[in-house]
């Protein structure tokens, strides 16, 4: 439990990753609770899905302390990883494998128990019924993420981390996602999930953290981070139109230079 009562889903504590010598994730700590949309906010290579990546097992962190629903990565990895979803920034499915396939195999895989009426009421459920005979190769980017990320909750985990999850959507297909993220939201879910969009972020993330060069710069809710930094002289100078926005602090924080 936290000061606000919420229960701790996600606690990252002094994380640092490394590729060989190069040093991609810097003593980063933050906690996602339940109820809880936390956004990472960072430009490209900032260390948004090395930081994933660490918290799902997929890569060893060089030191750092991870817990996921109380379960510490590094002893009961098992555990760790049946309390979290996962959708990847390039999730790739079998692409000639059916939809019904997928969603099949993975339900199994986390032992839940999947019929045709169940798979029929999911496709209905993000609107992909046409999908039903498809194989995955053959969908749009968009309906490959939204299936992605029914896979990603199949096991109804405390912990969902959605990586850049609404990158190449429509209008209509992101405000879903935004609403199913709501929903999980007000299951109590814990969400985490990383994004360049602003509007994203000032939407949907109760909190968000700013990460640059693979540091945390900044945690905050995004008004605040927006009260907090609207007379910093580096935000000042990027805004436009005479008002500070999320994207103002963000590019002020963080530079106006393209990242290599
Ligand atoms: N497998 C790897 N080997 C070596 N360096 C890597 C590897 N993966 C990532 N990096 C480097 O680590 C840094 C962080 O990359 P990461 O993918 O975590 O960034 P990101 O914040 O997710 O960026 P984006 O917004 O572009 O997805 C970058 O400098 C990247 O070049
Ligand atoms: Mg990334």
């Amino acid at each position: 439990m936290n000061d606000n009562g919420q229960a701790t889903i996600l606690q990252v504590e002094q994380l640092n990753v490394y590729y060989d010598t190069f040093h991609a994730v810097r003593n980063v700590s933050f906690e996602v609770r339940a109820g809880e949309i936390f956004g990472l906010l960072g430009p490209n290579g900032a260390g948004k899905t090395s930081t994933l990546a660490a918290i799902e097992g997929l890569l060893q962190p060089r030191s750092g302390k991870i817990h996921v629903a109380g379960y510490d990565i590094a002893e009961k990895k098992k555990y760790a990883r049946a309390s979290m979803g996962v959708q990847l920034q390039a999730t790739s499915f079998q692409p000639e494998l059916l939809v019904p396939e997928i969603i099949q195999l993975y339900a199994g895989v986390y032992g839940v128990e999947m019929n045709k009426q169940k798979v029929d009421s999911i496709l209905k459920e993000i609107e992909l019924s046409s999908a039903s005979s498809k194989r995955f190769g053959q969908l749009s980017g968009g309906q490959q993420q939204r299936v992605s990320l029914v896979i990603a909750m199949i096991h109804n985990p405390e912990l969902v981390l959605l990586d850049e999850p609404t990158t190449g959507l429509d209008p209509q297909s992101r405000r879903q996602l935004w609403e199913r993220m709501e929903n999980m939201r007000s299951k109590k879910h814990g969400i985490l999930v990383t994004t360049h969009s602003m509007e994203e972020a000032e939407s949907v993330c109760d909190r968000i953290a700013i990460i640059d060069h693979g540091q945390i710069i900044a945690i905050d809710e995004p008004q605040r981070l927006i009260d907090l930094h609207r007379d910093d002289p580096k935000v000042i100078s990027v805004s436009r139109r005479g008002r500070i926005t999320l994207e103002d602090v963000f590019i002020g924080l963080t530079g106006k230079q393209i990242r290599s």
